[in-house]
């Protein structure tokens, strides 16, 4: 098995938020590996500079995977010698619901198409010079469950790891994830399973390892405003530690680290930091009226005015 994908802690793709200053951000504070924003195979091939800016990265940002989505292998095996050089490995989105990328017969679309998966992994193992993983749903619908069917594709594919998000296409975010998912696919391969979904704190970490046998977990919306989540998990799995949530203060010093960030690198997207400043704000003393103020910024100024403000 690829120790990569063993005992870690990752941080979950998640299109507009995991850019470069949030994955450095999450490192800091204790994520293991991260994985970027899904980025268009078919936009990458054609040479598209908004993708290329998705998959910004620099050496600090190790180990990351690139996560990519289509379902064209001439595209997918182009987009494939575009991020090689860039990760440390490859990604393929099978789980995204969106109406999008569905329609596009991508991401979660493609569960239905199990010899066309099969195509498109064969085509990225064989040509990529870094390990290729998936991110897969259970299913398209609630019931219908396909991931040991899939992850066993992937395995003969030679994936090396795959994350299962056990929540069906239908489900998008709602309802719970069926972790017992997670443990049917360990059960049946060989590669390493990263389980994911509804991790909210450092308990649920460790009832998922203990509960799926998973290698590694992947947490997304609860380091949204907390990367410290990373920390926490980390000190609870790895030295039995259960340690204190940060301060509604220390968040916002976190979010000022995620603005600095950003100028280094020129990640000016406004409403990108908008929404980043929501979540590290959420649940202070009168954040209802915050919340509202920062609705209303429309400039990267604006922005800058407020992380002036925090003290
Ligand atoms: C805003 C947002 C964007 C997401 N974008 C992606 C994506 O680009 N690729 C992907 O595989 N999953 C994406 N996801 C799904 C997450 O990676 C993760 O599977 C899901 O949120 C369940 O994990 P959680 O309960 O820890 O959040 C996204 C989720 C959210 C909330």
């Amino acid at each position: 098995m690829n120790k990569l994908f063993v005992g870690k802690v990752f941080l979950a793709p998640m299109a507009e938020v995991t850019d470069l200053a949030f994955r450095i951000l999450c490192r800091k504070y204790g994520a293991d590996v991260a994985v970027s924003e899904m980025v268009s195979a078919n936009a990458l091939s054609r040479d598209s500079q908004n993708s290329l800016k998705i998959i910004q990265t620099c050496e600090e940002d190790k180990p990351l995977g690139i996560q990519i989505f289509g379902q064209n292998t001439e595209c997918i095996e182009k987009a494939v010698k575009i991020v090689e050089d860039k990760c440390d490995f490859i990604d393929f989105n099978l789980g995204c619901p969106a109406p999008k990328i569905i329609d596009q017969g991508a991401g979660s679309a493609l569960l239905k198409r199990p010899n066309r998966i099969k195509e498109i992994l064969e085509t990225m193992v064989s040509n990529s010079k870094v390990p290729v993983t998936v991110k897969i749903r259970s299913g398209i619908n609630k019931g219908d469950n396909v991931a040991v069917k899939i992850a066993k594709i992937a395995e003969e594919a030679g994936v090396e790891a795959i994350a299962v998000h056990a929540r069906s296409q239908q489900q998008k975010y709602s309802g719970e994830a069926d972790w017992n998912i997670i443990k049917e696919v360990k059960e049946n391969v060989g590669i390493a399973v990263i389980g994911n979904g509804d991790i909210e704190d450092a308990i649920d970490a460790k009832l998922m390892r203990e509960k799926t046998g998973c290698d590694s977990v992947m947490i997304g919306r609860a380091s949204m405003g907390n990367p410290h989540i990373f920390k926490q998990v980390k000190e609870l799995l790895d030295n039995e530690n259960l340690i204190d949530p940060v301060s509604s203060h220390e968040k916002l010093e976190m979010f000022k680290e995620y603005y600095k960030l950003c100028t280094q690198y020129d990640l000016d997207s406004v409403p990108r930091a908008k929404m980043h400043l929501m979540w590290f704000t959420k649940g202070l003393k009168g954040s209802t009226k915050m919340r509202n103020a920062i609705s209303r910024i429309k400039t990267f100024e604006e922005v800058e005015e407020w992380v002036q403000k925090i003290v």
